[in-house]
């Protein structure tokens, strides 16, 4: 997720603090992925964003911590230790999505859309803030299987959606669709005023379903926020210096 804004955030993190530092692209080995992270380790890189499809792949190279573990996919590797060590701040990234709009999401219901990565790390993220999460999907069995792993959940078809919307405080999107037509998972009539509606998708930042959420009154947080605070997270592992959010901030708008 948002790997081709990373390197301005990154770059305008560095710039704004003077650290003589450097964010690049690497194109990894697909076939040796092992190859990838002991080279990047051995040429004084101090650590790794790792995008998809590979936030699964790696994890027999890295030690992971806790999270990264129990969520089974690493966004980030840190190289400052014996061991590459795997984290995965997508989790924390969201968390913070819902912080920065004042949202306490405790004793909420919850609708995630999509059981991808992205559905993995927002459905995991609001159970262990005290949710109770549907997760909806179009191929159903996948929702169901995700649930297993995760507390207080349950799995549906796109059926069930707009009854399940009805019930829930919290919508979230972490499907791509919206991302090249516009077009809304949604339907318009099950939207309304007391709901926080969340988008994924930062391409393009006001996606329809979040432009039918703001005319139904709904509260709504779009995609730039969870790039922007796995970004901010990443950066703080990887530097141990506190980040600039509002010039990562400006970097990832301004790029869109
Ligand atoms: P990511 O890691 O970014 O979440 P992914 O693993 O490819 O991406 O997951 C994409 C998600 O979007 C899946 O939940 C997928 O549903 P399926 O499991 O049925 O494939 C969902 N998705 C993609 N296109 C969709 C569409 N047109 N309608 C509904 N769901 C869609």
């Amino acid at each position: 997720m948002g790997h081709s804004l990373s390197p301005h955030m990154h770059q305008a993190a560095y710039s704004h603090l003077e650290m003589d530092a450097k964010y690049i692209t690497i194109e990894p080995d697909p076939l040796d992925l092992e190859k990838t992270i002991k080279t990047a380790s051995q040429n004084g890189i101090s650590g790794l964003n790792v995008t998809i499809p590979f936030k699964q792949d790696v994890l027999p190279y890295v030690q992971t911590d806790k999270l990264a573990k129990r969520i089974g996919a690493v966004n980030t590797i840190d190289f400052s230790r014996k061991k590459p060590i795997g984290y995965n701040t997508d989790v924390g990234g969201a968390r913070k999505s819902f912080e920065h709009h004042g949202i306490d999401l405790s004793g909420t219901n919850s609708v995630v859309i999509g059981s991808g990565g992205a559905g993995r790390a927002l459905s995991f993220m609001l159970s262990d803030s005290g949710s109770n999460v549907s997760i909806v999907n179009r191929t159903e069995c996948k929702a169901h299987e995700l649930s297993k792993s995760v507390p207080s959940s349950t799995g549906h078809g796109f059926s069930e959606l707009t009854n399940l919307i009805l019930e829930s405080d919290i919508l979230v999107n972490t499907t791509s669709v919206g991302m090249k037509t516009d077009v809304s998972p949604v339907p318009i009539g099950s939207l309304r005023s007391d709901l926080v509606v969340m988008d994924a998708v930062y391409r393009p930042l006001e996606t329809r379903l979040l432009r039918d959420a703001k005319e139904a009154g709904s509260t709504t947080i779009d995609g730039a926020w969870m790039l922007l605070y796995q970004g901010v997270e990443s950066f703080e592992i990887w530097t141990g210096k506190k980040a600039p959010i509002d010039a990562m901030n400006n970097a990832i708008r301004s790029n869109l």
